[in-house]
């Protein structure tokens, strides 16, 4: 299937109760969203405040919870249905793996931490004995800047959250990944660590040819990060494109919200900006979206 995108995601939705199973009225938690991941390796990123829908498109994207509507293909396969062409379970998690936020709740206290990067080892079939499980959890752990021999029998009390969060880049690297799907991966991370462990994904993407979708409310780090930034707000995806387009010309007033977080960002951005950015999309839009923004704008 060589050729194919990495990831193409077509008009997908999932459907919750708000309110739990009983009574409440359905919602779309994800509404009619579209992306393609390339084949080279980027880092996509999906950037919404708290609600929007992000987790609940990394799960899909997962295969953790099931769309109500649309298609997702990895590498051209589908990930969900009944067709022959589907990804089997023990293969889609050798292509496909997460990071999630909070790595002081993806890991056990109460086991060695070296536990789990051999357990996905052999769960993996990548190893098929013990020796070769920490084989490859070494490995794993050298391409963040770790060793076996540092972390053996350690708990995650020993740690720092940077730290560990290395760890569970490690671990998810252990199958060579064609995607790793990262959900918040920073934001319980010390401010001062951020830096190193978002620059850590970049050096993945480049050396080891991974693609990222990186999620985060955070649109200064996803900036910094990506080849491409998609605005989520209320379950759908409201803009997106390079992130310096989108930074320099936020065609949406909730983009220019999460701008104003950034306090860089936020306070150079001045009556003139807002002047330029109106003119450069009258250039640069076809008709129809001029239009719109006038709408938006009279
Ligand atoms: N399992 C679920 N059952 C019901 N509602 C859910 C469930 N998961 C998420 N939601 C709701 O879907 C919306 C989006 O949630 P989520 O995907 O977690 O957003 P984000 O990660 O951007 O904060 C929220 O309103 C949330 O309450
Ligand atoms: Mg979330």
């Amino acid at each position: 299937m060589s050729g194919a995108p990495i990831l193409e995601v077509e008009r997908i939705g999932r459907i919750y109760r708000r309110g739990g199973i009983f009574g409440g009225k359905p919602f779309y938690a994800v509404d009619d969203v579209s992306f393609t991941l390339p084949e080279t390796p980027k880092v996509f990123s999906i950037v919404g405040e708290s609600g929007s829908g992000k987790t609940t498109l990394a799960r899909m994207v997962l295969r953790l919870v099931e769309p109500t509507d649309g298609t997702i293909r990895l590498m051209g396969r589908p990930l969900t249905g009944t067709s022959k062409e589907r990804i089997d379970n023990l293969e889609f998690r050798r292509l496909v793996q997460p990071i999630f936020q909070n790595p002081f709740e993806a890991f056990s206290a109460y086991l060695p931490i070296g536990t789990y990067l051999i357990r996905t080892a052999l769960n993996l079939k990548i190893a098929r004995s013990e020796a070769e499980a920490v084989e490859a959890a070494d490995a794993a752990l050298r391409s963040v800047g770790l060793s076996y021999e540092r972390i053996r029998g350690k708990y995650i009390r020993q740690f720092s959250g940077g730290e560990l969060q290395r760890i569970s880049v490690a671990r998810a690297l252990i199958p060579n990944p064609k995607l790793i799907v990262a959900d918040e991966p920073v934001s319980m991370v010390d401010a001062s660590l951020r830096m190193s462990i978002v620059n850590l994904f970049r050096q993945i993407v480049e050396e080891k040819g991974v693609s990222f979708i990186y999620i985060t409310h955070d649109l200064s780090t996803a900036y910094y990060l990506s080849d491409h930034v998609a605005i989520m707000n209320a379950g759908r995806v409201v803009e997106q494109g390079a992130p310096g387009d989108i930074l320099a010309y936020p065609s949406e007033a909730y983009t220019r919200e999460l701008m104003a977080a950034i306090p860089t960002i936020g306070a150079r951005w001045t009556e003139l900006d807002e002047i330029d950015r109106h003119y450069a999309h009258e250039r640069t839009r076809d008709g129809k979206s001029a239009d719109k923004h006038h709408q938006e704008h009279s």
